[in-house]
């Protein structure tokens, strides 16, 4: 009787859906979205596959990195831009229905690329129709969709204030979605912490297509979704940030060094204990002068305050920068992100609108953490080392302050106390081609292999948003714990099992996945039940 009625029930749904073998992805995917109610009309508006005459422009849009922009790279069988809360619920229990691995983009800034390559076939979810920004001056406090940019982020406070900011990323064309979920930082971090040390609410859809928030939700995932990377626990919507005050004068300035061993030696002593309005980042990068190769210091400030006290905290206790009044330049704090992200200074904060960036490079990025500074003999060697290797930068980030205040349970980044600087490994290029490609990665591994007696160990510390596939992937088969534990216990420390447990009831049949993402716990691991 049961078998009857399963038999007849399975003829009646195959036949009503007509379903074949020969249909394609799309026409299957394109079937389950009506069968989730998504309007036909809809579905040839925001579903599209490699025929489709815009396919290549969406997909391009947000590929920030030219590596990933090459014939061989592998192309999604279809992108999904979803404009309704309830497409994304449709695309994500589509895949999964469909058995397709769903990769999530917002800003694609992911410097290894992974919200929109894959090596297995896959399929895009670009949030960039999610990018509404509500800022209310009442309570001080932003909705801001994942598929906003930071720079339209900054632009929109500031329309409704010139006294408010939020302690973001430099980079303009950023994406909200990626940055806030993998714990974003930027030039306010010594003063107020990062992103996620400001969030209040966010909205996400997990695995099974439901919408969340903060309360329905609850705190565990709230927790995981500031820092521990959006991707493996579902599609972030947008989060609700509380904005920090900033001072209507700030002061910024940059100045190079040649081989000023001796300045970067001092500043490696106080950059983390200066004052906390005052950030400092210094750039060493190789550079060619008259023919020699030299090691040029860049220090970028930027300081809460006006000149004059920059002026007297730099002359007491960094004299060895040789800092002068003409350094510094006032302004507000927006034209300091113009300063910042490198655009001239006749520039509009308008241009922080603009969703596209000037140029993309050939890039690579990895990251460690100095817990303490090195020795004058050390210095000397790196920038040998530095000049050896030939096209590697390496980026200084000094911690401390408000950083080093909050406990590092506090939010899946785990980095904050003892930490004097991080580091990024940074080298770009222009030339095609695998040979230049493979040369250049290579200098950043050389690098970072001979960075490793001077910076932290076991672990290895790294930051998720530097995304850096050499440290550990997983391929999410029977190994994905013990694979996970190589990045996990880098980017996470101890929060690494936190979030797996996290991950683990939320998402247990890990459709939410990449190459990095939180491995669920081994079955044995789980409790037994239902
Ligand atoms: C030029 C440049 C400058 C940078 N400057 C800074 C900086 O100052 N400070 C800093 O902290 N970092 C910086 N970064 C790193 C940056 O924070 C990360 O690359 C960040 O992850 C990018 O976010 P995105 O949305 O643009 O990237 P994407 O490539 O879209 O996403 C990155 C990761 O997040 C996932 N993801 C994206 N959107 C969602 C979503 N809606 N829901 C769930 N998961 C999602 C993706 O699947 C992927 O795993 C910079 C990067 C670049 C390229
Ligand atoms: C589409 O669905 C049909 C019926 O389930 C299946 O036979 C076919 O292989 C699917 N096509 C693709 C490309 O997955
Ligand atoms: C691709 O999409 C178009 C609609 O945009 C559709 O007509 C076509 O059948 C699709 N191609 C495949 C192979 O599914
Ligand atoms: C990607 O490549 C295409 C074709 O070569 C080019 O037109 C486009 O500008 C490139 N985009 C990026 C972001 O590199
Ligand atoms: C370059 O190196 C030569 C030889 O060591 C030296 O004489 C010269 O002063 C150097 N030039 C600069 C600009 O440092
Ligand atoms: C802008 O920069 C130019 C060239 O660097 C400089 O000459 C000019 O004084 C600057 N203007 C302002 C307002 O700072």
């Amino acid at each position: 009787m049961v078998l009857l009625l399963l038999l007849s029930l399975s003829s009646i749904n195959s036949f009503s859906s007509a379903q074949s073998d020969s249909d394609s992805l799309y026409d299957n995917f394109s079937r389950c979205f009506a069968q989730n109610n998504v309007p036909n009309d809809q579905i040839s508006k925001i579903v599209y596959n490699r025929t489709s005459p815009s396919f290549t422009t969406v997909l391009e849009s947000y590929i920030r990195n030219r590596r990933f922009n090459v014939s061989t790279t592998p192309k999604p069988s279809i992108i999904v831009t979803p404009f309704e809360e309830s497409h994304v619920s449709a695309t994500v229990l589509c895949a999964k229905k469909l058995g397709i691995q769903l990769k999530i983009r917002s800003g694609g800034h992911d410097y290894e690329g992974i919200s929109y390559v894959s090596n297995v076939e896959f399929i895009i979810l670009d949030v960039f129709n999610f990018r509404s920004i509500e800022v209310d001056m009442e309570t001080e406090t932003a909705w801001v969709g994942s598929g906003a940019m930071l720079g339209e982020l900054y632009y929109r406070i500031w329309e409704k204030s010139k006294v408010h900011g939020f302690p973001g990323g430099v980079c303009p064309t950023v994406g909200v979605g990626g940055h806030i979920s993998g714990g974003g930082y930027g030039n306010m971090l010594r003063k107020h912490g990062l992103t996620v040390d400001h969030l209040i609410d966010a909205k996400i859809v997990d695995a099974t297509g439901r919408v969340l928030d903060r309360k329905s939700m609850g705190e565990d995932l709230f927790w995981a979704i500031r820092g521990g990377g959006g991707a493996s626990f579902g599609v972030i919507l947008a989060y609700k940030i509380k904005l920090v005050p900033v001072p209507e004068v700030v002061t910024v300035f940059r100045i190079e060094k040649i081989n000023a061993i001796e300045a970067v030696y001092q500043y490696q002593y106080i950059a983390d204990k200066i004052d906390n309005n005052l950030f400092i980042r210094t750039m060493l990068q190789p550079i060619t002068r008259n023919k020699n190769m030299s090691v040029r210091a860049t220090f970028t400030g930027m300081f809460l305050g006006d000149a004059s006290r920059l002026m007297s905290i730099t002359n007491s206790e960094l004299p060895e920068l040789g800092l002068k009044e003409g350094d510094f330049k006032e302004m507000s704090w927006i034209y300091s992100l113009l300063f910042w992200a490198s655009f001239g200074n006749t520039t509009k904060p308008q241009v922080l609108l603009n969703r596209t960036p000037n140029s993309v490079n050939f890039l690579k990025r990895k990251s460690d953490y100095l817990k303490t500074p090195i020795s004058k003999n050390g210095l000397e060697s790196l920038f040998e080392k530095i000049i050896e290797v030939g096209k590697v930068g390496l980026v200084f980030n000094p911690y401390g302050g408000r950083m080093s205040e909050i406990p590092d349970s506090e939010t899946p980044f785990p980095h904050r106390a003892g930490n004097i600087f991080k580091i990024q490994y940074s080298v770009n290029w222009d030339d095609e081609g695998e040979g230049a490609e493979k040369t250049y990665i290579e200098q950043t591994r050389e690098m970072y292999r001979y960075m490793a007696p001077f910076v932290s160990n076991d672990p290895r510390e790294a930051y998720l948003n530097y995304r850096d596939l050499d440290i550990g992937t997983t391929d999410n088969g029977r190994h994905s714990y013990n694979q996970g534990l190589v990045y996990g216990m880098k980017y996470f420390k101890d929060n690494f099992d936190r979030l797996v447990k996290i991950k683990t009831a939320i998402d247990p049949d890990n459709f939410f996945r990449n190459e990095q993402s939180i491995p669920v716990l081994p079955f044995r691991g789980r409790k037994v039940g239902k």
